[in-house]
């Protein structure tokens, strides 16, 4: 009885290998090693579910994800119900995201496209350096990561404010919470991060309506999901000047197809979902400790609230 990698699109090998690393006496498969009969898989590790796949393994206990969000495997239409799903949680993680989006914060906020195009021509003009209290960086989402974000902004000087469904007291962070909220946040927000898990409260979030409430000339980063930015919104954003750019590490569809918008206009900043990655060695010690504690009888330390979507 033990554990099985279904981490398509993500190789299985370094999964499979970091949990054998970890418990060397659990046997470990894979889609190209499969389990010798269904009844053995006790634990799923995987990024996403296709129909029909979970229901074929009557022992399931656990489900898994390889990463931090589990939008997709929320998604499969089969979930057993009942059935634990955990997500990683990799401190490791929020300081890569943190750094991923100070990088492009400060790609915007101190000009760097400018002095790109100047330097193509061999032109030497300096700009005024943007004083930090028209750099307020908000941040929607203060989860584990929101929450290194927020923090990583603080000793550049930027205001800094925080969105959350619930009030969260982060020190040095002004917080918003709730619905009424938003508002307040986007209309003090030159630099907006998105950093939210995908559910259904903010699925297509970042909108005409929305994104308008953002001061002239904002940046939007978006580090949470493609499906929470409606991206022709945007791009009409920053055609009409509204917006002065934007940095996006995930996309509605991914990845984007060659001809999309986003890998050729001026103002985007486009990177293949490489904000970070829960290192493998975390993903497969917690799948483990997920396994050791449901055959404990005990609820995962990081089983997902299904109803709340994270
Ligand atoms: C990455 O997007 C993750 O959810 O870990």
């Amino acid at each position: 009885m033990a554990i099985l990698v279904l981490s398509h699109p993500l190789p299985s090998e370094p999964f499979a290998d970091a949990l054998r690393r970890a418990a060397p006496d659990m046997p470990v498969w894979t889609e190209q090693q499969p389990p010798p009969s269904p009844d053995a898989v006790e634990a799923v590790l995987a990024w996403r579910m296709k129909p029909g796949v979970l229901p074929a393994y009557p022992n399931l206990r656990v489900l898994c994800s390889t990463g931090a969000g589990v939008d997709k495997l929320l998604a499969a239409p089969d979930l057993p119900p009942g059935l634990p799903i955990t997500r990683v949680v990799d401190p490791q993680q929020g300081v890569q995201i943190a750094q991923y989006v100070v990088a492009c914060a400060l790609h915007f906020t101190r000009d760097l496209p400018l002095y790109a195009a100047q330097q193509a021509r061999a032109e030497w003009r300096r700009h005024p350096v943007r004083p930090s209290e028209r750099c307020r960086v908000g941040v929607l989402g203060l989860g584990a990561v929101g929450q290194a974000i927020a923090r990583a902004f603080l000793p550049l000087g930027y205001p800094v404010a925080g969105w959350s469904r619930r009030p969260q007291d982060v020190s040095g962070v002004r917080g918003f919470a709730g619905p009424e909220g938003l508002p307040l946040l986007l209309a003090q927000s030159d630099i907006l991060v998105c950093a939210l898990p995908l559910t259904d409260a903010t699925r297509g979030l970042l909108n005409r309506a929305t994104l308008s409430q953002l001061p002239q000339g904002a940046c939007v980063i978006n580090v949470g999901r493609g499906e929470q930015l409606v991206e022709a919104d945007l791009r009409a954003l920053l055609d009409e000047g509204h917006l002065g750019g934007a940095a996006l590490d995930v996309f509605e569809r991914e990845p984007p197809k060659p001809d999309n918008w986003v890998w050729t206009h001026p103002k985007v900043l486009a990177t293949p979902h490489i904000a970070a990655q829960a290192a493998d060695d975390v993903v497969a010690r917690q799948c483990i400790e997920a396994l050791h504690a449901v055959r404990a009888g005990r609820r995962p330390q990081h089983a997902v609230d299904r109803a709340a979507g994270y």
